[in-house]
Formats: structure tokens, C-alpha cells, sequence
């Protein structure tokens, strides 16, 4: 039927997905319309415990792995193939919005639920995840969730991270597995035989070109950093500015030349100091520590390695003098998504009756790390104004309907191949 694709993105049930989309943002709401769950929170933990009952109502399996990045699974027909792959993360920014991450897990349950509803079998299964730590704004970096499935780091290597409050991302992890003892572990199974992400644009292109559909071709390159500038507690009172080595006004001379080194005359290099932690953080004391970050991204591998190596010498000639410490503690080169997938969204598009749009993502997605291992693209939906990590954050129930009908068509399509 013309619009309705195989059927199955007619059986999407935009008002089931919204009505879930509003529950879940319930947990952890914040003024403004806004959301704070960050990773491994209670808050994150009550949201997993909503989607795993909701999952086992309609009696799908739900598994964790060590990571606790949660699976929910409908089964195919074939037991021996690899399962298609979808959804996104539950965690949000401290100050964060209803949809970012959390829509594309709700639309990947909602594609479960519309293929079960039209009664439809496929060859594959198809399993839902939400990631762990994909912000990585309690623990950095973020997408460790999917960094640790797709082989790209080690989970040892996040277990000492910590939150501003001294909690180890192990001990929360741990605590986290814990309160659902009872789902069963899965472990090293067989890569995804794809890998489809449904997500707002967080940008203002689709709305800007009035298309609900973006098929992602991929995601530029980032990198993160954490700078220490070590300086000495002195009396606010006594201790003159000669003698001072005060750590706040070295880091603030810091962040100026690097705003210098890192302007870019065609506004595509992304640089941002997101973060500024002054120890002891009294008035009359000259601060002796600065922590700051430092977020940097570029569609090109080269230019981003380019300006990342000029950081270092930055920082140390503008802080003197006060000691410098730089560590990197995300690096993801940009990545292109596989074509196949790509245009797979594009057809179900097509066949769905929405128009579509090839886009590349400028924020970072776990799909840029789950794409090392399957074949991996994505979708995304516009949101108002392109506002995203702000309470305000917003995409319309149609616009969420007919990404999550895309969805739909797409995976019950590549779980048939
Ligand atoms: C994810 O929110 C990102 O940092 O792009
Ligand atoms: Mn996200
Ligand atoms: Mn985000």
C-alpha cells in the first residue's frame, strides 16, 4: 500500500511513543521541561527499570551486559543469524532535554511493538539497547557503553573515572548491575548484523529545509581533554600579586590563547570549554587548582590533530608560572557510515511516504563506535530551533512518529536480509 511501506510503519503508534517518551521524562525532570539523569544515577536506574517492564509486558527478553548496557530482544525466525541492532542511550546532561538519546531507544521499542502488532515474523531478531554512560557528563568520557561493545576500549580502563562527588564509575556501575539482579547476563556475542540509531538532529537543518527525515551519513571527528593548572594557595589579603601563582588567573589566560589558536574563518572547528572546577573555590583565598575541559571537534581527522597538537604549548606558554597537566581522554576519528544502510533508510523513507535528507551529524553518537564492528547509519528527526543539551529541547509528536515509521520499515527490512 502507497505510504504504508511493508506495513509494518503503519502499525507505529505515535501516541504510544509519546505517551512513553512523556513518562521518561518524568524520571529525573527538572524545571523548564527539562531532564537531569546521568549515568548510573538512581535516576538512570528507575528509567531502565521502566523500559525492562514495559519490554517484559510484551515478553521480549531483556539481558545486560557487563558494561550494563540493556538489551531488549525479539526474536527472529533464524536462530543462527546475527540480531539487527537499535536504539541509543537513557542517561542525560545534568541540565539536559526530553529526547536526546532516550527517543531512540522508545522508537526502537516502538518498531518492536509494530511488528509484533501487524503480527509479523522476520528472519533476525531484532534487539533494542540503551548504552551506558553516553554523555559522559558524570563520568568522562562519554559512550563508554558502546566503546566497551565494540571492542573499542577495555571497561577497566573507565572503572577509576569520577563523578564531582568522588564516586568511581566501577562502584556506580556495580550498583547499577545490582538493582536488577535478576536479568541475565549477555556477553560476547556475535556482532550486530547492522546497526541503525534513531536520534534528534540536535542541529537546525532539518528544520530549516522542512524534511523529517535525516539519513546520517556519518559523524565528525572529537576529541577530549582534561587541563590541570597547578598553582599555590596564598591569603587573598597578604600575599602580593607578585608572589602569587594563582592558578585561576593562569587558566583564564590559558583559555583566551586557546580561544585564539582554535578560531576558525569558516566556523567548523568546534571548541568549547565546557567545565571549571577553581580549588578551594573560597573568595579570599588564591586559588592553587584549576580543572578544565576542553571539547574540540572537526569533520577532518588532520585539521582536528592539527589544532589538538597545538594545545599543549598553548596552555604552558599562558599559564608560566603556574604548572600545566593535559591528558586526552576521548579521541573518536570522524567516521562515515556504510552506504548500504544509508540508502536502506532512504528506500524506507521513500517508501513511507517521508521526504529525506543525507546529513552528517555534528554531535557525537554511540553509532559512531558501534559502526567498527556492524553496518551502522542513522536517522534523525528534527528538533526546534536545533536546540538540544538545554531543557528546552523539543521535537514534535509527529516528527518523532515518522522517524520511529522509518525506523520501523528500515529494521524489518534488514532483519529479513
Ligand atoms: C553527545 O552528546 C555529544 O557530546 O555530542
Ligand atoms: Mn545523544
Ligand atoms: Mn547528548
Amino acid at each position: 500500500m502507497v505510504g504504508e511501506g511493508n506495513g509494518i510503519a503503519a502499525r507505529v503508534d505515535g501516541s504510544r511513543l509519546w505517551r512513553r517518551l512523556m513518562e521518561m521524562a518524568e524520571i529525573g525532570a527538572i524545571p523548564g521541561n527539562g531532564v537531569n539523569r546521568q549515568a548510573l544515577s538512581d535516576e538512570d536506574i528507575a528509567a531502565r527499570e521502566v523500559l525492562v517492564d514495559w519490554a517484559r509486558r510484551r515478553g521480549y527478553a531483556v539481558a545486560v551486559d557487563d558494561a550494563a548496557n540493556l538489551f531488549v530482544r525479539r526474536p527472529g525466525g533464524d536462530l543462527g543469524l546475527a540480531p539487527v541492532l537499535t536504539g541509543s542511550h537513557m542517561d542525560s546532561q545534568p541540565r539536559g532535554g526530553r529526547f536526546d538519546g532516550i527517543y531512540g531507544v522508545i522508537a526502537g521499542l516502538e518498531a518492536l511493538d509494530a511488528l509484533d502488532d501487524a503480527g509479523a515474523a522476520t528472519r533476525r531478531a531484532i534487539e533494542v539497547v540503551a548504552w551506558t554512560n553516553e554523555e559522559g557528563s558524570r563520568f568522562d568520557p562519554g559512550c563508554m557503553g558502546s566503546m566497551v561493545f565494540s571492542g573499542a576500549a577495555q571497561l577497566e580502563r573507565f572503572e577509576e573515572a569520577v563523578d564531582a562527588r568522588g564516586i568511581s564509575f566501577g562502584r556506580a556501575l556495580a550498583r547499577t548491575l545490582g538493582a536488577a539482579p535478576d536479568l541475565p547476563r549477555r556477553n560476547g556475542e556475535a556482532a550486530p548484523a547492522a546497526y541503525v540509531e534513531a536520534h534528534i538532529e540536535q542541529g537546525p537543518v532539518l528544520e530549516a529545509a522542512s524534511v523529517p527525515i535525516g539519513a546520517v551519513t556519518g559523524v565528525q571527528g572529537s576529541q577530549r581533554f582534561v587541563v590541570e593548572i597547578g598553582g599555590s594557595t596564598a591569603h587573598a589579603g597578604t600575599t602580593p600579586v607578585r608572589a602569587r601563582r594563582d592558578a585561576l588567573q593562569a587558566a583564564l589566560r590559558a583559555v583566551a590563547r586557546l580561544n585564539e589558536a582554535m578560531t576558525d574563518s569558516n566556523d567548523v572547528l568546534r571548541f568549547t570549554v565546557g567545565r571549571f572546577e577553581v580549588t578551594p573555590n573560597s573568595p579570599n583565598t588564591v586559588p592553587s587548582k584549576v580543572v578544565f575541559s576542553i571539547d574540540l571537534r572537526h569533520p577532518s581527522a588532520e585539521e582536528l590533530d592539527r589544532r589538538a597538537r597545538r594545545i599543549a604549548r598553548v596552555c604552558e606558554k599562558a599559564a608560566l608560572p603556574c604548572t600545566v597537566r593535559i591528558s586526552r581522554t576521548f579521541d573518536q576519528r570522524p567516521v562515515a557510515f556504510e552506504s548500504g544502510i544509508v540508502e536502506a533508510i532512504e528506500r524506507s523513507a521513500e517508501m513511507v511516504d517521508l521526504p529525506s535528507l543525507r546529513i552528517s551529524s555534528g554531535a557525537n553518537h554511540d553509532a559512531a563506535f558501534v559502526a567498527r564492528v556492524s553496518p551502522t547509519a542513522m536517522i534523525f528527526i528534527p528538533c526546534l530551533r536545533g536546540v538540544s543539551h538545554h531543557e528546552s529541547e523539543y521535537a514534535s509528536p509527529e516528527d518523532c512518529a515518522a522517524g520511529a515509521r522509518v525506523l520501523a520499515q528500515t529494521l524489518s527490512v534488514l532483519a529479513d536480509r
